[in-house]
This record gives C-alpha cells, structure tokens and sequence, in this order.
C-alpha cells in the first residue's frame, strides 16, 4: 500500500504547482520602460498603471526606471526583450537614440506600446498620449483669445530632443506666425526642469519683459514666476503651462493660486496603456494612434476639474 502512495502522493502535488502562477506559469507579463520617475507626472502615470494592473489578476507588471539616461533606457528595452515579456511599454527619453531599441523588440515579435514620447518613424505596434501640435496650438490660440492689443510671447520648452517638445513648439509657433496680434519675442531651450531656464530667463528679462510665457510644462511653469517674484515682476507676465496636475504641486493648484493663467491638460495614459496591452494580448483590434483629449486649465473651470480628479 505505502509503496503507491508515495507517486501518487507526488502527482499531485505537480497538479497543485501547475494551478498556482508560478514563475514559470507567468500570466501575462507586461514590462514598462519609463524614462525616469523623479517628477510627479511621471508617478502618476506609474500609479494609474499599477491600478490598472490589478484589476486583471492575470497581469504581472514591471517597471524599469531609466532615470533620464538614454544608455540606461536602451539596456533596460534590450533586457526586457531577452526576458521575452507578453507586452512591452516604453516611455523614449529622447525620440532618435531609442528608435533602433524599439525597432529590435519589433522585429522580435514583441508588441510594443509607446507612451507620451515618441520615437522615429512608426515602427511599433501602438501609441496612446494625447496629441502634443494640438497643446502648441492650444496654449497659442488661449493667448490670441486673450490679447486685445498686440501682444508679445516668449516660449520655454522641454528637451527639443524628445518628441513632447518639439510638437508643442510646432504648434505653438504655428498659430503664433498666423496672427498680427502676438510676437514671438524669444524661445528659451529647456529640458523640462526648473534649474534649464532660470539663467537664461533672467538674462532675457533684463532686456525684455513679455506679456505671456508659454512654458511646456507646469514645473518649469513655476520656475518661470519664481524668477519674476524676485524682481517683482509676477503680476506683469502671465504664465500658462502645461500637465494640468491634481494635487498640491500640481498645475491645478497653481492656477487656483493664480500663480499660473492657465494650464493645459496633458493625461499620463497610463491606465490606458495597460488595457491596450490587454487587448493586444487577446488578439483584440488596436488603433495605431491612440489619442487622449487635453482642455486648457483656467480660473473659468479649475473648480470644476478639481472636484473632478477628487472624485
Ligand atoms: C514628465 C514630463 C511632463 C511633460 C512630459 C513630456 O516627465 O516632463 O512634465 O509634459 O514629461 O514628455
């Protein structure tokens, strides 16, 4: 009797391992690429995804934080697709340096899904952000709508070698050129953060002090009036940015304190990006061009969007 108990005993105990995920019964596996996670934006857009996450028990997620290094980001692309995950989500610090990253994931049959930032050319499975020329244009025609006398704009943009940066100048400039009532008068080259324009903001101030700052994103936003507050200069220049942040150093509560004019809705995508690799799993139909929709941020409607993102 003891003798078959012993196989039998056995056998199911591989019954219960073949039951429980397991490394090797792995679910689906999702890796994210993020190109840092210093800023809140970018831990929103994480948190949104390990939410999301969780509501599909067969989703395991991980994410590789490149911190701003393009070397990094490359490496961490290339592990991910050595590991052979399901689904791959990348976040490209700089559009051109990732592209042959991305392109090699492809060409490994593994679908990628790219977020907020593009890269070269089109060769990945989908992406989902909203649409960066339509912000240029948006925060432009917001300033043109504004103006009842001609008026003179400088821009601050993020790092012109990630794809954000460029659009949001395309279109900003574009509208801007169209019209009589508004001048470009200086575009300052950022790269996202505070510390990239103060130097060069003073220097531009001593000579010029504009109507409007267009900056491309709320955190240099608020770099720009911390270098009007010490002249005294805040309450000539209205600042318009762009993030649109729920929460205490968010760009809603910077409009809310009249810190900033306005601010333009940019959504992370982030619990999206996870139900398009749901899909794209399943074998289910994806777009290739998955857009989100902004709104300009203004004291018209900031109470509205705060109670909003509290619910
Ligand atoms: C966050 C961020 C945002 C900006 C976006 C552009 O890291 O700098 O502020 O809108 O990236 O990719």
């Amino acid at each position: 009797m003891k003798n078959w108990r012993v196989p039998y005993f056995l056998l199911l105990i591989l019954l219960c391992l073949s039951c429980t995920p397991s490394g090797n019964d792995k679910g689906m596996q999702v890796g994210f690429s993020q190109a840092m996670s210093s800023d809140n934006w970018r831990k929103e857009m994480e948190k949104s995804m390990q939410v999301q996450s969780s509501l599909y028990p067969d989703v395991q997620l991980e994410i590789k934080n490149a911190n701003n290094s393009v070397e990094r980001q490359i490496q961490q692309i290339n592990d991910f697709v050595e590991a052979g995950v399901d689904v791959l989500i990348v976040s490209p610090i700089k559009s051109k340096p990732v592209t042959t990253a991305i392109e090699n994931a492809t060409k490994a049959e593994i679908p990628t899904i790219i977020i907020d930032r593009n890269i070269d050319g089109t060769n990945y499975t989908t992406y989902i952000g909203a649409n960066n020329i339509d912000i240029g244009r948006d925060a432009a025609k917001y300033i043109l709508s504004g103006a009842k006398n001609p008026v003179t704009v400088v821009q601050i943009t993020g790092d012109i070698a990630s794809s954000p940066a460029k659009e949001r100048q395309l279109g900003f400039e574009s509208v801007l050129s169209d019209s009589p009532k508004a001048k470009l008068v200086a575009t300052i080259n950022g790269d996202w953060e505070k510390p990239s324009l103060i130097a060069p903001l003073e220097k531009l101030i001593d000579t010029v002090v504009p109507d409007y700052i267009f900056a491309h994103n709320d955190r240099m936003a608020m770099g720009v009036w911390e270098v009007l507050k010490q002249r005294d200069l805040q309450d000539s220049v209205d600042i318009i940015g762009v993030d649109g942040l729920y929460g205490p150093n968010g760009g809603i509560q910077y409009v809310k304190d009249e810190i900033l004019l306005a601010t333009i809705l940019y959504p992370t995508g982030g619990a999206e990006a996870i139900d398009l690799a749901v899909k794209i799993f399943n074998g289910e139909f994806v777009q290739k061009n998955n857009i989100l929709n902004t709104v300009v941020i203004d004291s018209v409607n900031v109470d509205l969007m705060q109670n909003q993102f509290n619910k």
